[in-house]
């Protein structure tokens, strides 16, 4: 199991976990006066997980545990966390709620789309965004101060890849991606694509390969391939 901490910007960690070279599984790490993790991992990775979070924040200011899905990197571990994270409250919107009241031990705080959490600097925008990159219940999350998306499996790559990048990898997202087949084409899609593009997107936060930074997001959305090809 390999993992690496990469600090995006002051007090947001990228941490990547890999059981294997073929693919990794990004988690943030929000540290602020209120601490937000965005994805829980899943049961197999969760001790190495937890004690990389509990070397950087002690648990008990883990106030948020936010996740895009339901699937076992978004979610999977939620139950661990919240037997050792004794303040933490998980998030869900209206649509996950039925599945949360089933899932979760604990109950969950129901957020709305544009809704703004305010961790102390940081502010998390809820983006509601059903289907994309899959599952009904789907959402996003935009940190506001440092325009940083957590865009869960949108922009995923294969590998274990440097934490992050400047070079345009729109080729390689668009390939693997088609490939794969795990975002849905259709109108679902485009106006998520659209209503992105409006945002001032520094940092865009995958949960698998490198976090992308700069220029290259916007190439990446207006790229006529990545929006007709889903049309
Ligand atoms: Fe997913
Ligand atoms: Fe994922």
């Amino acid at each position: 199991m390999k993992s690496n901490i990469y600090e995006i910007a002051n007090g947001i960690f990228r941490i990547s976990v890999a059981p294997t070279d073929k693919f990794e599984f990004n988690h943030f790490l929000i540290v602020d006066e209120k601490c937000m993790l965005i994805h829980t991992g899943g049961k197999r990775i969760f001790d190495a997980l937890h004690s990389i979070v509990s070397e950087l924040i002690p648990l008990e200011k883990l106030q948020y545990i936010a996740f895009s899905h339901f699937e076992s990197d978004e979610c999977g571990a939620l139950n661990n966390w919240l037997k050792i994270a004794p303040n933490a409250i998980p998030i869900t919107n209206e649509i996950g709620k039925a599945t949360m009241d089933d899932f979760s031990d604990k109950k969950a705080e129901i957020v709305n789309d544009n809704q703004i959490i305010d961790l102390g600097r940081n502010k998390i925008q809820i983006l509601l965004t059903p289907h994309i990159p899959h599952g009904w219940e789907s959402m996003l999350f935009f940190e506001i101060t440092n325009g940083i998306l957590f865009s869960s499996d949108l922009g995923a790559q294969p590998g274990i890849n440097i934490p992050v990048t400047t070079e345009n990898l729109s080729d390689r997202i668009l390939k693997f991606q088609e490939e794969a087949g795990f975002i849905p084409k259709g109108e679902n899609f485009k106006s998520v694509i659209e209503r992105l593009r409006k945002l001032k997107i520094n940092y865009l936060a995958t949960m698998h390969g490198s976090t992308l930074k700069g220029d290259q997001i916007t190439s990446l959305f207006e790229n006529q391939i990545f929006i007709k090809q889903n049309l």
